[in-house]
Parts: C-alpha cells; sequence; structure tokens
C-alpha cells in the first residue's frame, strides 16, 4: 500500500475554501520546489501538493525515463504513472483534500496526461504546459466532462505542433472537456501560460 513517504514532496494546506488542490509537477531537472510560486499565483489559497520525481537523468529528477528527447520508455511511462497516481491518492487521503487539478509544465505535463489516460479518476482537471503525447496507443478510457488546458508553443524545439495537436485530439476523443492553446514562443513558460491558467481555473 503506498503512504504519503513514497515521493519526496511538499504539502501545503489550502488558506482558502471551496478551492481544488493542485497537483504541481515539474519539468526535467526541477524539484517539488520549482512550481510552487506558480501554484500560489494561478490560485491563490488553494492546497498544494508537490512531488519529486523519482527517475534521475545525469542526476535531473523527471517523473518517467526517457531514451532520448521526446522518445519515452514506455513501460516505465505506465509503471510510473501509477505509481504516481496512488501517491496522489494516499495523499488526499492523508491531507483530507479532494481530488486534485494537475499542474504540470513539460515532463510533469507528460506525466499528467499520462495520468488522464491510465488513472483519470486521480485528478478532477488538468493544466498541461508544453505537454506532448506520453503513450502511442492509450488505453481506452472515458473522460467526458474532465476539464483540460493544454498551453504549447509554436517555436518549441523540443515538442512538434503536430504532437500536441495529436495530444489534445485524443483527449478530446475521449470527451474531455479540452481547452488547447498555441503561443508565439518556445518551450520555456511565459506570462501568458500563467494568464491563460489562472483565468482558466477561475472559469
Ligand atoms: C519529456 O522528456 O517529458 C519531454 O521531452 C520534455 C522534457 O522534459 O524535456
Amino acid at each position: 500500500m503506498t503512504d504519503t513517504s513514497a515521493f519526496v514532496h511538499r504539502f501545503v494546506p489550502a488558506s482558502a475554501s471551496g478551492l481544488p488542490p493542485l497537483l504541481l509537477l515539474h519539468g526535467t531537472g526541477g524539484d517539488e520546489n520549482d512550481l510552487m510560486p506558480l501554484g500560489q499565483a494561478v490560485l491563490p489559497g488553494a492546497a498544494l501538493l508537490s512531488p519529486r520525481g523519482k527517475v534521475l537523468e545525469g542526476g535531473m529528477p523527471r517523473f518517467f525515463r526517457r531514451l532520448a528527447e521526446g522518445v519515452f520508455d514506455h513501460e516505465d511511462v505506465v509503471r510510473r504513472t501509477h505509481e504516481l497516481a496512488d501517491f496522489v491518492a494516499a495523499a488526499r487521503e492523508a491531507y483530507g483534500t479532494t481530488a486534485p487539478v494537475a499542474l504540470g509544465f513539460s515532463n510533469g505535463a507528460n506525466i499528467a496526461a499520462a495520468m488522464l489516460h491510465l488513472r483519470p479518476e486521480v485528478l478532477a482537471g488538468a493544466i498541461l504546459l508544453r505537454a506532448m503525447v506520453p503513450l502511442p496507443v492509450p488505453p481506452e478510457h472515458d473522460l467526458a466532462g474532465k476539464r483540460v488546458l493544454m498551453v504549447s508553443g509554436a517555436m518549441d524545439p523540443i515538442i512538434p505542433a503536430a504532437n500536441a495537436a495529436a495530444l489534445a485530439r485524443v483527449l478530446k476523443a475521449a470527451g474531455a472537456d479540452v481547452r488547447h492553446e498555441v503561443l508565439p514562443v518556445g518551450h520555456g513558460l511565459v506570462r501568458q501560460d500563467l494568464d491563460l491558467a489562472r483565468a482558466w481555473l477561475g472559469a
């Protein structure tokens, strides 16, 4: 049985009521501290749960193994996604929260997308910043009513536009309520990501 010690993490309890908790998922080389300021800025007062990815690539934490940039070890994606979903379920129990909305960047957005495919019940919704297709053939799943915001960069050197569009399409086909914004930027986050996330969470 998984407990909250399964991942190094930070948890900040809510200081306002009625807000969904945010599950903060960092990019390659980040850690549990990385997205705290973003989480606080997009939904002030919400509880924040922020785990550190357990896979190390040259010392850099990630949420699953990759064989090269943009080429994923799909077996590891599946295994790590279940491991993270079990941790999120255990954290909900331990901290007494409702299902979180994932807020993931890059590798963190990719494992959030994999969670939507494999363990959708764990998430109330997801904000996927610079996400790509995590699994070539996701299992059949019903995402009816699940809200997803994807924000991609038209000049992202890591994620081809067609790949991001394919992820949006697969999520929509499964019934998710997907909004996909493409900004004229690269892989890094910009002010508009924050503004879009905040507006979407407030809608
Ligand atoms: C990934 O490995 O998940 C993506 O290539 C993005 C990255 O983390 O660099």
